[in-house]
């Protein structure tokens, strides 16, 4: 109750009401308003593993919200002891009222989310998921598209490690878009995810290229070749830089295509696409800060008002 582990753990319905909340808390995320709705409770920022716009967005969603946080990393604390993520995870049960956790083993979350009482977040579990990073992204679709229903959206990179875009298409076909995978072979989208998302009805076409896809296209989602994931350094090498999307290829695009990337990037977007009019990468870090307020409202039972001045 209160966990965000996968998509799976949200309705449709629930996506929906919890992007509205986030879309009337945007003023509260901006400082313009306060509106305490958190006060005397307490978030744990569990983060395992490297984090900028998470970590900083959960923290400053709580404090706007009146909230406040404990910041553990794995560095400076107990872990470099040899203590267990269950024993970690029993203190924390004790110390706040919801955590999120990052961590780099797939399932880590869930492990988490089983083995505490308060609610659990995830904040990204190795190549697993990382689903609050989905609702920022459908709200940032929304924000430029009016709908998150029946688009076409390009996702372009390390499809096989990227937790980002593994939960992302899943909230993406239960919304009836369609997907062109985009990857060198050897970071192809999982198959068996790939045939999850064929079997609930989505038209999925895979290719190793993205310029000649961008015509059609409503957004296109940019990710990092994660060099931390790969094996070896030769295996990573093969694929460095293989996707640069500079703003010459956004001339015959349409009128309100977005180009969005989870951060952090590395040479995949070319700063020329910064001052395009299709550029959103930015806006979408800011929009973690509404998305996790009403997140961390939903988790702790908390209802956000109708109306927020
Ligand atoms: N998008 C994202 O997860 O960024 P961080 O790794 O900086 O949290």
């Amino acid at each position: 109750m209160g966990d965000l582990v996968t998509m799976d753990d949200l309705s449709d319905d629930e996506i929906t009401q919890i992007l509205d909340e986030a879309e009337r808390l945007v003023p509260v995320a901006e400082g313009r308003v306060s509106l305490p709705l958190l006060e005397g409770k307490v978030l744990a920022n569990m983060f395992f593993e490297n984090s900028t716009r998470t970590r900083m967005s959960f923290e400053t969603a709580m404090k706007r919200l009146g909230g406040e946080v404990l910041n553990f990393s794995s560095v400076g604390t107990s872990v470099s002891k040899g203590e267990t993520l269950y024993d970690t995870m029993q203190m924390i049960d004790g110390y706040a009222d919801v955590a999120a956790i990052r961590h780099p083993k797939q399932g880590a979350a869930q492990y988490s989310a089983d083995s505490v009482n308060i609610p659990i977040l995830n904040a990204g579990d190795g190549s697993g998921n990382h689903p609050t990073q989905t609702m920022l992204d459908l709200f940032t679709i929304r924000q430029a598209q009016d709908k998150i229903e029946n688009l076409r959206v390009i996702l372009v990179g390390d499809l096989r490690y990227g937790r980002t875009v593994h939960s992302l298409s899943h909230a993406l076909t239960r919304f009836g878009s369609s997907l062109v995978l985009v990857s060198p072979p050897s970071l192809r989208m999982p198959s068996e995810i790939v045939t999850d998302l064929r079997n609930s009805g989505c038209e999925i076409l895979e290719t190793e290229n993205f310029k000649e896809q961008l015509v059609s296209a409503d957004v296109i989602y940019m990710t990092r070749i994660q060099k931390e994931r790969f094996p070896d350094d030769d295996e990573y090498s093969k694929v460095a830089g293989i996707y640069k999307l500079t703003s010459s290829d956004l001339t015959n695009v349409k009128e309100n295509l977005i180009v969005m990337h989870p951060l952090p990037r590395v040479d995949e977007i070319d700063s020329s696409v910064d001052k395009t009019k299709h550029s959103r990468y930015f806006q979408q870090a800011f929009n973690g800060v509404p998305t996790r307020m009403a997140l961390l409202c939903r988790s702790l039972g908390v209802s956000v008002p109708k109306k927020v001045k």
